[in-house]
């Protein structure tokens, strides 16, 4: 289905900065006056604050039952955020979306890209965003960023946080996502993504 909006996601490991270059990216598409609708995953319907809780909450999920509720918070968010807004015509800028689930469940988590990559498709019917960009930081420099008590997915060691960064750089150049250097100085980064997402506007 044709929609009006343009979708932007970023992407990266826990630490990598996306929420400033989201914040960042936001104030400049108000500076051209488009409508922009900021989101993040998981969580960010009433129903995906639940889904949210069960898979960052506890101690222990399987890694079947974490991609299916992940990509259950996927589908509403798709329905009831992400859909009506590109439809308006506005810029949806969200911070994850299925790149994280090919990264973190089809590889960090070995359930298959493929596998992990079909489970995307039909959890959003097949509602691609216009461009990736994947904030490439070094798992250590990015751990030292985190603040707050840690979730689930934070209590991974190091090694995990490894194979999630190297799983972007991989799957970046098989399905043409932008990576950018996080850990250049934060307006350097905004830069480099304002100069990959103005061409789509
Ligand atoms: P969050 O606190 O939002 O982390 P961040 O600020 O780093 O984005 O937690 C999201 C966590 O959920 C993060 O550790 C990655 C994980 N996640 C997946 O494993 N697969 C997914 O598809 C998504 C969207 C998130």
């Amino acid at each position: 289905m044709a929609t009006k909006g343009v979708f932007v996601v970023l992407e990266g490991g826990d630490g990598c900065g996306k929420s400033t270059q989201v914040k960042r990216m936001v104030s400049r598409l108000g500076d051209l006056g488009r409508e922009v609708v900021a989101t993040r995953e998981p969580g960010a319907t009433e129903n995906g604050a639940a889904i949210r809780l069960l898979v960052l909450g506890g101690d222990h999920l399987d890694p079947r039952a974490e991609a299916l509720l992940i990509a259950a918070d996927r589908a509403e968010h798709v329905a009831e955020v992400i859909r009506p807004a590109l439809e308006r015509g506005a810029v949806v800028v969200s911070d994850r979306y299925i790149p994280s689930s090919l990264a973190y469940q089809g590889v960090a988590r070995g359930l298959g890209v493929d596998e992990i990559a079909r489970l995307s498709d039909w959890a959003t019917g097949g509602l691609a965003p216009d461009i990736v960009i994947v904030l490439d930081v070094p798992a250590r420099e990015a751990a030292g960023r985190r603040a707050g008590p840690e979730d689930r997915m934070e209590r991974e060691p190091d090694s995990f946080r490894e194979v999630v960064n190297q799983a972007y750089r991989d799957l970046a150049v098989r399905f043409g996502w932008t990576v950018v250097d996080g850990s250049a100085p934060v307006e350097e980064v905004a830069d480099q993504i304002w100069a990959a997402v103005r061409p789509l506007l």
